[in-house]
């Protein structure tokens, strides 16, 4: 059966002590690196001739929130930078905003990687205009080295660059659909093969991992989000060794 193995704890101090070239994919889903522009009502503007403040805006509560969690600056090069020489060859999935895309790309061009640039168009956005195209579209930038695994018999969809991602009931505020993560594993990690997510909420990418066959190494830094990851993983395993609930045959 495939192994989960999962870290509570930041990642930045996690990642150094697994063992290098022993991932075949990284899934992250980092904090987002927030504009300083005024969509989205992270910033308001304040007086035009303040000298002090280039962009003319002053942080809300909750941009001030989200600093203070270490959601709000990310720095994709030190990231990836980290997770490289855990991997067999470099291979990912980031999930980011649009200002974090010219970073991933950056760092394609300068490791000389292939990349594609995948779509999650929100079917429902947040009406928000305010000088700008709808906030209907989320990113996930695949970069991986040459030499590569790439699946040549999975589905049709499993192909796929866009996704449309509905407004369901969430466990997590940041959760991303498993069918989504599973196309991944199918298409780019070999049956047997071990996917790393470095920051891993609510364990979506580890469940995608486990249904296909691969084994799993989540770090999750939130101890509700650990529990709630770990919880998941414990069910699927129960459920392959067969043990189910009272009511569900467990008592023979
Ligand atoms: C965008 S969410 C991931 C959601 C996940 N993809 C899902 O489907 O549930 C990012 C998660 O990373 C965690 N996190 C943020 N910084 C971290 C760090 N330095 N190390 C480990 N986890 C971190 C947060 O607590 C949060 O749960």
């Amino acid at each position: 059966m495939n192994t989960f193995d999962l870290r509570l704890g930041d990642c930045y101090g996690i990642v150094p002590t697994i063992s290098d070239n022993s991932i075949d994919l990284a899934i992250c889903d980092p904090p987002y690196k927030l504009g300083t522009c005024a969509g989205g009502g992270l910033y308001k503007p304040v007086g035009k001739d303040n000298p002090n403040n280039p962009y003319k805006r002053k942080e809300t509560n909750s941009i001030k929130e989200l600093k203070k969690l270490g959601c709000a600056d990310f720095n994709a090069e030190q990231f990836l930078d980290l997770i490289k020489p855990k991997m067999k060859k470099f291979y990912g999935y980031f999930f980011c905003n649009k200002p974090l895309i010219l970073d991933y790309l950056k760092y394609a061009e300068k490791h000389n990687f292939l990349f594609e640039i995948i779509i999650l168009y929100k079917s429902a956005p947040i009406p928000a205009r305010n000088n700008h195209f709808l906030p209907d579209t989320e990113y996930c930038i695949m970069l991986r080295e040459n030499g590569t695994y790439f699946a040549k018999d999975a589905e049709f969809d499993d192909y796929r660059k866009l996704f449309t991602v509905g407004s369901s009931r969430k466990i997590h505020p940041a959760e991303k659909p498993v069918k989504m993560l599973e196309r991944f594993v199918r298409v780019s990690c070999p049956k047997g093969g071990t996917v790393l997510d470095c920051f891993m909420g609510s364990g979506s990418t580890g469940l995608a991992s486990v249904y296909n066959g691969c084994n799993f190494i989540g770090i999750e830094k939130e101890e509700a989000y650990f529990d709630l990851s770990s919880r998941r993983l414990k069910e699927w395993q129960d459920e392959q060794n067969g043990v189910g609930g009272l009511f569900e045959g467990g008592y023979y």
